[in-house]
């Protein structure tokens, strides 16, 4: 299940999902998580309610939600609707700077066409995780997830993201 606010990603989205009865995209604001959780296809396709284990993943999308506590009630109400045992895959904008970074132009651009951005450190994602067991390797940048032993010192990255991988407990 696909969600976005975004009336023309939704409709590729259908586009590229058309004839599949597994998946399937809705137009809805990750801000209101009962539009989201009560969406009668959502309910559908997820089987909520049954108490099954699942994965959600809040890919490069929290940071469109600039207020911290904001930020962190939301996940917090998408963790309640999970059972035990469920992943959340987050990623998230950051704010670490280096020499071959352009997050900052990158974040002003968002913000201006898309929505307010707020880039994050490693450490304030990780206060988003309450009540999940963070798994290894932790909340690290991207490109430092689990890279391949041959892979060498890992290239500075042109536009940061924090991500992680966690379980509710
Ligand atoms: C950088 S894209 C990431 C898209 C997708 N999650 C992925 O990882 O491929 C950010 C998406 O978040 C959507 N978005 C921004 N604010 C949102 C909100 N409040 N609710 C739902 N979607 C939102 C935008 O429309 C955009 O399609």
């Amino acid at each position: 299940m696909y969600v976005d606010n975004d009336s023309v990603a939704v409709a590729h989205s259908r586009e590229i999902l058309n004839g599949n009865d597994r998946a399937m995209a809705i137009r809805a604001d990750l801000r209101d998580p009962a539009s989201v959780l009560d969406d009668p296809e959502v309910n559908r396709l997820l089987l909520l309610g049954l108490g099954e284990p699942m994965a959600v993943l809040m890919s490069a999308v929290l940071h469109f939600v600039p207020d911290d506590d904001e930020a962190a009630a939301l996940v917090a109400a998408y963790r309640d609707a999970m059972p035990s045992g469920s992943y959340l895959v987050l990623s998230h904008a950051s704010d670490r700077v280096t020499q071959a970074n352009r997050v900052g132009p990158a974040a002003d651009q968002y913000s201006r066409t898309v929505a307010p951005m707020k880039l994050r450190s490693l450490e304030e994602v990780t206060g988003l995780l309450d009540g999940f067991e963070i798994l290894d390797p932790g909340v690290v940048y991207c490109s430092q997830w689990r890279p391949d032993p041959e892979d060498g010192p890992v290239p500075a990255d042109p536009l940061p993201t924090a991500c992680a991988l966690a379980r509710k407990r």
